[in-house]
């Protein structure tokens, strides 16, 4: 029997129609039941891949192979990142949980006259993981994940944006995928002009009229960093609502001795107590967390072999200090009214 992880590959491969990565999977596949003295299997999956090989090359190289993109207004990503390489409250993974089986279960739901909840909201300050929940999700659903470009959405002309919306709509409708509107509020600004607001208006309730309308199979996520932006209404629509907060202080702990550990292969350490480095790094996203340790990763890579650890990561802070004390000097001063 070919290993899971291949299985889950192909079909999702299959059901993405990404005929290049679906051929390598059944490859992979047929090289192991081969490894397996499986001869017989290999050779008919052998046989298949040879017959079907000039129709896979022709998917593959079509630029039209997909049936559109619903006209360029999403683009399209096969999910890598996984829910278990995030640090997330344990509401919010219990919450996913629940979400996975409704979906994974979804006959049976069905069977009842129930639907698995398919809208989503993430709320949050910039760095802490809206964009790679969004993506994680899709990957362990194993759907592709269809970002919305609001540039291509919203249209020089009155009406132009509701026609490619409907568009946009038609087109996922027809697909089992992961709907991402990432930074929802900046929506709201692509028409900068005061005169056009009545339209923008018009455009999300109108969007989110249509995706309440959405088959669940379809996956709606939204993403913003202001839940102001958005009226009580809105809200109520999304059935799953997750805040993900900046890490605390334990958080940052956590953090930083798991990605000591995934880099402990190369003899990396900080050289410092993770109680220690959470302190200087407490109240930054997780982004800036990472943006750190990569920092002090790629010098300690750097200065090998004779790199002191402690050295780097005690540079590497007081470059963090220099950046904390200008961005606080520069708006003390803008406070004060001084440029
Ligand atoms: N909760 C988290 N756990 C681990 N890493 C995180 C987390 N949140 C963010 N990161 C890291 O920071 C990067 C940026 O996060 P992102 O998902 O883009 O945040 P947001 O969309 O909220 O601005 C990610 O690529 C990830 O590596
Ligand atoms: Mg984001």
């Amino acid at each position: 029997m070919a290993r899971a992880d291949l299985l889950c590959d192909i079909i999702k491969y299959g059901l993405n129609n990404d005929g290049v990565n679906f051929r390598k999977a059944a490859e992979a596949i047929c090289a192991e039941e081969r490894a397996n003295q499986h001869g017989v299997l290999a050779k008919r999956i052998e046989e298949m891949l040879r017959i079907s090989s000039k129709t896979f090359m022709k998917e593959a190289t079509a630029p039209s192979a997909r049936n559109g993109n619903g006209d360029g207004i999403v683009s399209e990503k096969i999910p890598e990142k996984k829910l278990e390489h995030l640090l997330l409250p344990r509401n919010i993974i219990d919450n996913c949980q629940e979400l996975f089986e409704e979906h994974m279960r979804a006959d049976l739901l069905r069977s009842h006259g129930l639907e698995p909840r398919n809208k989503i909201l993430l709320i949050g300050p910039p760095g802490n993981g809206k964009t790679s929940l969004a993506e994680a999700i899709a990957e362990a659903l194993m759907l592709p994940i269809l970002t919305v470009k609001y540039e291509s959405l919203v249209g020089a002309y009155l009406g132009e944006t509701a026609s490619r919306l409907g568009k946009l709509f038609d087109y996922v409708k027809t697909r089992q995928c992961v709907l991402f509107f990432d930074e929802f509020e900046t929506l709201g600004k692509e028409r900068g002009d005061t005169h056009e607001t009545g339209e923008i208006k018009r455009v999300v309730s109108s969007l989110l009229l249509q995706i309440d309308a959405l088959p669940s199979y379809v996956i709606a996520i939204a993403a913003t960093n202001h839940e102001l932006l958005l009226d009580k209404a809105a809200w109520r629509r999304f059935q799953i609502r997750m805040e993900l907060p900046k890490p605390s202080r334990s958080d940052l702990e956590v953090w930083f001795e798991q990605f000591e550990r995934r880099n402990a292969h190369n003899g990396f350490s900080f050289g410092y107590a993770y109680s220690t480095l959470a302190k200087k790094l407490l109240d930054r996203s997780y982004s800036e967390a990472e943006e750190f340790g990569l920092s002090v990763y790629r010098q300690f890579i750097l200065r090998q072999p004779n790199g002191n650890a402690k050295d780097i990561t005690q540079k590497q802070l007081s470059l963090l200090s220099t950046v904390n004390i200008n961005s606080k000097a520069k708006e003390t001063a803008q406070e004060e009214g001084v440029e």
